[in-house]
């Protein structure tokens, strides 16, 4: 085969994906930005619990519980999203895919499950908690009110860091081949 038919066959079967590569960075930027955001947020969500229990001061309890109930859900749950908004462009914008690459589809249901449990479990719960925060202010408390606290930044923290390693390991390979029979590059 001469070099001028190599490059036509080439120029002929290289796929096309919908997200041009400038597209691609942008949208990639900010995929992993809320990424760390949502885990910044969980921390803060942490120190918050930690403060919350341990401190020595009422006032200081008080005022964890309080700031808890008041400034993190939202911001989490819009880091949330803007992950999987991107993810998903990402997804159906690429090779990758959506539902092509275990890795991928892994992620995705991650990103659900946890967006689903802060508006299903944690925000219905942070009335209480703020009340109990104005409440340590006033007299004593039954601690077991915030006790189950610890888990959802226990949890969130453990599957942002599996879906973090999930995206830079990238294993266990394709779901099945795609329909057009395209076996994609070589892993990177
Ligand atoms: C659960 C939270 C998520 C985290 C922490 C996360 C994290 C990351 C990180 C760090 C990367 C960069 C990896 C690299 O360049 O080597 C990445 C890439 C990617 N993510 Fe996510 N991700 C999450 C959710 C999602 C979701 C829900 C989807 C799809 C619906 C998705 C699809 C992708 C794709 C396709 C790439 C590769 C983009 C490319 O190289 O063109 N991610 N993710």
């Amino acid at each position: 085969m001469s070099h001028n038919q190599s490059v036509a066959t080439t120029v002929r079967t290289a796929p096309t994906w919908p997200l041009r590569p400038s597209w691609r960075r942008t949208v990639l930027v900010l995929h992993i930005v809320s990424a760390g955001a949502w885990l910044g947020i969980d921390v803060i969500v942490g120190v918050l619990v930690l403060t919350g229990w341990f401190a020595g001061s009422p006032g200081t309890r008080s005022l964890a519980y309080q700031a808890l109930a008041e400034s993190v859900v939202w911001p989490m749950l819009t880091a949330g999203l803007v992950c999987l908004a991107t993810g998903l462009i990402l997804g159906l914008g690429t090779k990758w895919g959506l539902l092509r690459y275990w890795w991928v589809a892994v992620k995705l249901a991650l990103n659900l499950v946890l967006c689903t449990l802060i508006v299903v479990v944690l925000q219905p719960g942070m009335d209480a908690v703020a009340e109990y925060g104005r409440d340590l202010l006033t007299g004593p408390v039954d601690d077991s009110r915030v006790s189950t606290l610890f888990f959802p930044p226990a949890v969130s923290l453990t599957t942002l860091t599996l879906a973090t390693t999930l995206a830079v390991v990238k294993p266990w390979g394709r779901i099945k081949r795609s329909a057009d029979g395209w076996r994609g590059s070589p892993e990177p």
